[in-house]
């Protein structure tokens, strides 16, 4: 085995030019946003700010979801440049592979999978919870055995083993119909939050912000490591380069464009959850909708909590879409099974893949606690966001006249600050985190040098290497 084969790029732009017809473009800068909001806006709003809020910050809580936007700004903005400079359906392992070479290419679209994978099958145990309980104010709620795994005393975690079919159904069907289902259901945790804004806001009392940060700079700080995890999912909007009708310009309005918008409302509903209750409230599963029924609006809480249902399945809907595109961008390139980079000729998406991974996902959210190793999903994101910054200043070094539709500003110092961030947060995850992705990382490299390398396209098709030559831009 030679260094070079580790290191073989692949060429920018191969996506759209070998494969620029399979999936349809139909999304525009609208469905994207729509798209990025539905993947980032569900549990940690309605669920973990009350939490930090109670147990690390305090009110500083705004001042954490300021600092956890600001990190994430950083690596928004690299992934805008590299998804309209580069596209491809595979995001992050795609830019790597055009930058840094297959091995590591092979290692963050491995890492993908893990994020987007546990985190479809851990927040549809949220999913599950929140269901049963809007299921019990109709007198139809499951029995206990239905409502957790053989591992923890039940049959199945019956609600979550169905909704990741159902998503799945929805996802096979076609990429307009599900994004109609999103952005309907994006409206109706919007107009949640508005509806929380609204009642809220002429119910502040000062006296509830004071002490602000009871918790010190430190508490403020382990706030921000917390609720970073609201802020996830906005990655997945580039995953959608092959369906969107101008790439190059689009992508960057989604991915900045909800990142704006959920900043915006985040820190709005951060101030005005610990302005209506004392932050030692705060730490119960449901703070939003709970504030709201304190302040005896019992619809309103109503509609919170539907916006919390709706919120946490536009999340996994958005993170399903993410790890069906980058399986079908490995596969293509050969480094998984062929069988998945199949797409279906009627309904135009990859089909063989999403019916694989729903039912995977399925058995693992209905059968096992995965819940307990959701923060796999924080340190997955963080090291992709981290590639993806690094990945701005080598494809500058390496490609300086590719052409650029967006640019981040003030390079290197915001690449530099964008993976700087990422490092800072993923040490301060648990041990147990990282010792269960370094056990991921394990399997994906025994599986990249017993089948990887071997049948990747560029092993079998070494003209399309991509080191030396820069391919024009299509569109
Ligand atoms: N940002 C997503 C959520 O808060 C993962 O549920």
């Amino acid at each position: 085995m030679r260094a070079s084969e580790l290191l073989r790029t692949k060429a920018i732009n191969a996506d759209h030019v070998a494969h620029g017809s399979g999936l349809r473009r139909i999304l525009g800068p609208l469905d994207l946003t729509l798209l990025g909001i539905g993947a980032v806006i569900g549990a940690g709003i309605f669920v973990l700010t009350g939490v930090a809020a109670a147990t690390k910050a305090g009110p500083a809580i705004v001042l954490s979801y300021v600092v956890a936007g600001f990190a994430c700004a950083f690596a928004a903005m690299a992934y805008a440049e590299l998804a309209a400079a580069i596209g491809g359906c595979g995001s992050a392992y795609g830019y790597t592979y055009a930058g840094m070479g297959e091995l590591i290419a092979w290692v963050i679209g491995w890492d993908l999978i893990l994020e987007y994978s546990v985190a479809v099958s851990a927040v549809a145990i949220g999913w599950s919870g929140y269901a049963n309980t809007a299921l019990e104010a109709v007198g139809l709620g499951l029995p206990p055995e239905l409502l957790r795994g053989p591992l923890e005393g039940g049959l199945v975690n019956l609600p979550a083993f169905v909704i990741v079919l159902v998503l799945g159904l929805l996802l096979a069907v076609g990429v307009r119909e599900s994004a109609r289902v999103n952005a309907a259901m994006v409206f109706i945790k919007l107009l949640a939050i508005t509806v929380f804004v609204v009642i809220a806001s002429s119910h502040v009392e000062p006296a509830n912000w004071t002490p602000f940060m009871p918790f010190g700079w430190g508490g403020m700080m382990g706030g921000a490591a917390l609720v970073i995890f609201a802020y996830l999912g906005f990655d997945a909007v580039s995953t959608a380069a092959e369906e969107a009708r101008n790439p190059q310009r689009d992508l960057p309005i989604g991915i900045l464009a909800s990142l704006a918008v959920c900043t915006l409302l985040y820190i709005l509903v951060a101030g005005l959850l610990t302005g209506v209750a004392h932050y030692s409230t705060l730490n119960v599963s449901d703070p939003v909708a709970e504030v709201i029924l304190r302040l005896g609006y019992p619809w309103g809480a109503g509609l919170v909590a539907a916006g919390a249902i709706a919120g946490l399945t536009t999340v996994m809907l958005a993170m399903y879409y993410g790890l069906t595109r980058v399986f079908l961008a490995i596969a293509r390139d050969g480094l998984l099974p062929p069988l998945f980079a199949r797409i279906d000729r009627r309904t135009q998406t990859p089909l063989t893949v999403i019916l694989a991974t729903g039912f995977a996902m399925a058995f693992i959210a209905g059968f096992t606690p995965i819940g307990a190793v959701a923060k796999l999903v924080n340190l997955g994101t963080l090291a992709a966001f981290f590639l993806v910054s690094v990945g701005v200043l080598v494809l500058r070094r390496r490609h300086p006249d590719l052409p650029r539709p967006f640019r981040i500003p003030f390079s290197p110092l915001f690449p530099l600050l964008g993976a700087f961030f990422c490092l800072i947060l993923a040490v301060s995850l648990p041990w147990q985190t990282w010792a269960a992705f370094g056990v991921w990382l394990a399997i994906g490299l025994v599986i990249y040098f017993v089948y990887s390398r071997h049948h990747s396209a560029l092993a079998v098709n070494p003209e399309s290497l991509g080191n030396d030559s820069l391919r024009s831009q299509a569109s």
